[in-house]
């Protein structure tokens, strides 16, 4: 198997990276030393290699099961509960699946608030063979809450509270938080997400797991690819070879320069949510302390016609770093038009990738032109395996990078502020203080 490529050159040199490679080997020392900043949240750091085949079996086995008795399973969570599945099952689905009725559909819920959305999910899931699963690491978060109790609800009007209890399936603490409590009360079958995994850090927990096999992915080669990247990224391979050290120094090096937001760019709608699930990732592990890169990204060629202009002449504060996707899975060449109105028989007969490849190329030379610098991850194929590659090529880099950059990665503190707003608001009982001082401010 091929490994996915960062390249630096046309960002950095490579005396720039070396000036700075001891601060990221000793922070990935400190990493596996785990005598670091959130050292209890190591956990993601050998989950690949410490997967066993049985586990995965187990996995499969549940999924197999939900898929043969649901249409539809509704992935319930949020943040780190909600973007590794829907990042994994998006790249790896068919555009169209949900018009192409392709086996059981993973949809979600429990990632908004939106009283539209769960109305119309409630509406297109009447009628239908559905299952649930639940996945909240603390059991309490609001979002997915809601969102389980209404569907809980449907779905035993639905098919009756013993049936609903094979179709649901809970992913939680081993111990604590309301959902362990609830799941164990109704008799679900549970996944335990470890202690020391963060969320953001969880997709190849059952977290992301679970769903992605319910999807029909293969998530032993998922996890092969995480696993052979972990290898790849050692603590003792050399730190010219290993790639999470490469991008955690480029990133701070550029950082330091003075480019603050880094756009992760793809040229292949299927990367979308790769985008979503990297900014949580690096946005929660490194915003804090009044420092870190903010995490952007755009969707190319789409958005050259929204945010090119920016990207090309605005602020010269960003850098790129592009994923970019060697082979296609399809074959499609343009065809030849006698009338040539429009003027395209100068493409006739090539694939449509070789244009998406020459507008990515032209982009890069043209943003490197307007002062952007450019990193780039080569990934030779979207599947399971390079994706499996890529997400813990991500996560690696973005323990050293926060290290290097002086925060903890592993804490998420920030996000408490507007739940304690949220609540006091909505008067939660126990909030009778913070209550009172919001609504003096209204
Ligand atoms: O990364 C994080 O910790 C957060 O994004 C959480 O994953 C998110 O808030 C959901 O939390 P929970 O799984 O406890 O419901």
């Amino acid at each position: 198997m091929e490994k996915i490529r960062v390249s630096y050159e046309k960002a950095l040199t490579e005396e720039q990276i070396s000036s700075v490679v001891a601060e990221a080997v000793a922070a990935q020392k400190t990493l596996h030393a785990g005598d670091g900043k959130g050292n209890d949240f190591l956990g993601w750091l050998t989950l690949p290699s410490s997967i066993t085949p049985a586990f995965l079996d187990e996995v499969e086995a549940v999924a197999a099961s939900l898929r043969e008795r649901c249409e539809v399973v509704v992935a319930i969570g949020i943040g780190g509960s909600y973007l590794g599945a829907k990042m994994v099952i998006e790249a790896l689905s068919d555009a169209f699946a949900s018009y192409k009725s392709a086996g059981t559909q993973v949809l979600f819920a429990g990632q908004n608030i939106g009283e539209d959305y769960l109305y119309e999910l409630q509406e297109l899931l009447r009628g239908k063979q559905f299952g649930l699963i639940n996945i909240s690491k603390s059991g309490t978060t609001t979002e997915p809450a809601i969102a389980f109790r209404l569907l809980k609800k449907q779905l035993e009007e639905q098919v009756g509270k013993d049936e609903a209890k094979k179709r649901i399936v809970a992913v939680t603490d081993a111990a604590r938080g309301a959902l362990r409590k609830l799941a164990d009360m109704e008799g679900y079958k549970t996944f335990v997400i470890p202690d020391n995994v963060g969320g953001r850090f969880s997709v190849l927990t059952p977290v992301g797991l679970l769903p992605i096999a319910v999807a029909g992915f293969d998530i032993k080669q998922l996890v092969g690819g995480a696993a052979d990247m972990e290898q790849q990224c050692g603590e003792n391979v050399p730190a010219a070879e290993n790639q999470a050290i490469r991008y955690a120094v480029a990133r701070n090096l550029l950082y330091r320069a003075g480019k603050k937001i880094e756009i992760l760019v793809n040229f292949n709608p299927k990367l979308h949510f790769l985008a979503e699930w990297w900014k949580q990732l690096y946005g929660e592990s490194e915003g804090k302390d009044k420092k870190g890169i903010f995490p952007a990204s755009v969707d190319f060629t789409t958005d050259l016609h929204s945010m090119g202009q920016w990207i090309q002449d605005g602020e010269r504060t960003i850098f790129e770093t592009v994923v970019s996707v060697e082979t296609m899975k399809h074959t499609l060449a343009i065809p030849t038009d006698e009338e040539n109105l429009d003027g395209l028989n100068f493409l006739a007969g090539k694939r449509i990738d070789d244009v998406n490849k020459m507008a990515e190329l032209g982009t890069q030379i043209a943003h490197i032109d307007g002062g952007v610098p450019n990193l780039k991850i080569t990934l030779p194929a979207i599947n399971e395996y390079y994706l499996g590659q890529l997400i813990y090529f991500f996560e690696k880099a973005c323990g050293i990078s926060g290290y290097m950059l002086g925060v903890n990665p592993f804490d998420q503190p920030g996000v408490e502020a507007y739940k304690k707003n949220m609540f006091a608001l909505l008067d939660k009982p126990g909030y009778e203080a913070e209550s009172k001082a919001i609504k003096a401010r209204l």
